[in-house]
């Protein structure tokens, strides 16, 4: 960026910064849209078990293991791998990490872009004066101008928060959205978990039923982990490269995989008990789609006393942490523009900006003009999203930890995390352990059966 010594990448400034910028990659529509739509489809309680499972088993590894390498190489995800293994095929992962980008930006914008939708739609009083959630869901999503606009509104945004950099743009952005993200959610589940009714919908996300586990639900957890906490790509690879020399990764690698899953807990009260309040009493009955949270929480904001302001802050908070994390999966391609094909960081932007945006009106117009273009059996946001969590990103997490844990080894790791020997904790030997054993091999029996399962 402009007035950087010369010589000198962009980093964070400050400790604060890396946390906001990274919990801001993590938690987005994955916590608030993704996680109470996946939890309902795969059996509640006993999925959310899982689910913290992984976060704490896998999670917090890959996570540990991707701050590593960026932070070690100085690169963007395909030049790290380079650099780390030099005249070797490691820089694949870092290729497939650009191509994951791709695939996560272009769907994930369009439900981005429903957010703005239906923030203009509570501001401007429509939304609560509707009758039919469900209908009018349906008809935004499937028609073919509004939806398109709003994601191209969401991509010029991520690409000017981008453009401006890593503290000029990113850091100052996530610093201060975020502690505005986690008071608005704050708010919202006060209001929904003392709705009439909602306690069976608290009941049904904390007492585990064993007997809906089976290996969809494990493959799914798994994957809502890995998208959630934003690992298996190389955005947090990107982004580790900018954190200071004197950063406690494991400290700061804990301080996000927690905040993402309580907030993801917290999104789930939100959504969860006004689906029981407001819906059939059974999520078993009401097969939710990607409408979920447009559909559901609608209903409890026209219920509720000042139900309109809950309406504007909620839709404001999820448009908000979509942005936090549209700006890391960006910066993941913009990144490796600059460094490799040496790029200046405006054309960088504009070229993933525009390229990711045309496979991302495909994603937005499969649910209006494009619903019967099926891949697979799934339309092509069906696709992007499926693959991108549960296939990419789980072999992505699963090459990371191998290439941490039996490429670049014990001691660069114990170098990197224990910053040179200035920090010390006995923790680094059990992690180091987990990456190398039981990570791969738990990431590697789920992410290969899962090519073998039929029906997922
Ligand atoms: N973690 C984000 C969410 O939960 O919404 C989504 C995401 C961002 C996935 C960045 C992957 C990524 F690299």
């Amino acid at each position: 960026m402009a007035n950087l010594p010369s010589g000198n990448r962009d980093s964070f400034s400050s400790k604060f910064g890396v946390i906001a910028a990274a919990a801001g990659s993590a938690v987005g529509l994955g916590n608030i849209w993704r996680f109470p739509l996946v939890t309902t489809q795969n059996g509640g309680g006993a999925f959310l078990m899982l689910y913290i499972g992984f976060i704490i088993l896998i999670g917090i590894p890959v996570m540990l293991s991707e701050f590593t390498i960026g932070r070690r190489a100085q690169l963007n995800a395909f030049g790290s791998f380079k650099k780390l293994a030099p005249k070797s095929p490691w820089y694949l992962v870092g290729s497939l990490g650009i191509i994951t980008a791709f695939a996560i930006l272009s769907f994930y914008s369009t439900v981005a872009g429903w957010t703005l939708e239906y923030l203009v739609q509570a501001v401007s009083g429509k939304l609560l004066h509707t009758d039919d959630m469900v209908s009018n869901f349906a008809g935004f999503s499937s028609s073919s101008a509004r939806p398109v606009i709003w994601q191209l509104v969401i991509m010029v945004i991520t690409g000017l928060v981008v453009y401006g950099g890593i503290k000029k743009g990113i850091e100052k952005f996530t610093k201060i959205l975020m502690p505005v993200l986690v008071i608005l959610i704050a708010l919202v589940v006060v209001r929904s978990v003392t709705l009439p009714g909602a306690g069976e919908g608290i009941r049904y996300l904390f007492i585990p039923d064993w007997s809906a586990v089976n290996f969809k639900t494990v493959l799914m957890a798994l994957g809502q982990a890995a998208f959630s906490l934003s690992i298996g790509m190389g955005t947090l690879i990107t982004y580790g490269s900018y954190i200071q020399k004197d950063n406690h990764l494991l400290k700061t690698a804990s301080q996000v995989a927690f905040t993402d899953t309580f907030i993801a807990i917290l999104a789930s009260l939100m959504v969860i008990p006004a689906i029981f309040a407001f819906s059939v009493g059974s999520v078993d009955q009401m097969s939710p789609g990607p409408g979920l949270v447009f559909e559901v929480l609608p209903n409890v904001f026209k219920a509720m006393p000042g139900g309109v302001v809950f309406a504007v802050i909620f839709f404001f908070l999820l448009c908000v942490a979509a942005l936090t994390s549209t700006i890391s999966v960006l910066e993941v391609v913009v990144a490796y523009l600059k460094e490799e094909l040496k790029l200046s960081r405006g054309k960088a932007t504009l070229i993933a900006s525009v390229s990711i945006s045309v496979l991302g009106v495909l994603a937005t117009l499969s649910f209006g003009v494009l619903s019967n273009f099926l891949i697979f059996g799934k339309t092509i946001f069906g696709l992007l999203d499926f693959a991108s969590a549960n296939i990419m990103l789980t072999f992505g997490a699963l090459l990371i930890v191998i290439f941490v844990g039996w490429k670049l080894g014990k001691i660069n790791f114990l170098d990197e995390l224990s910053n040179q020997g200035q920090l010390k904790s006995s923790l680094y030997k059990v992690v180091f352990f987990i990456i190398r054993y039981i990570a791969p091999v738990a990431i590697g029996i789920i992410a290969v059966a899962a090519l073998f399962i039929k029906g997922i």
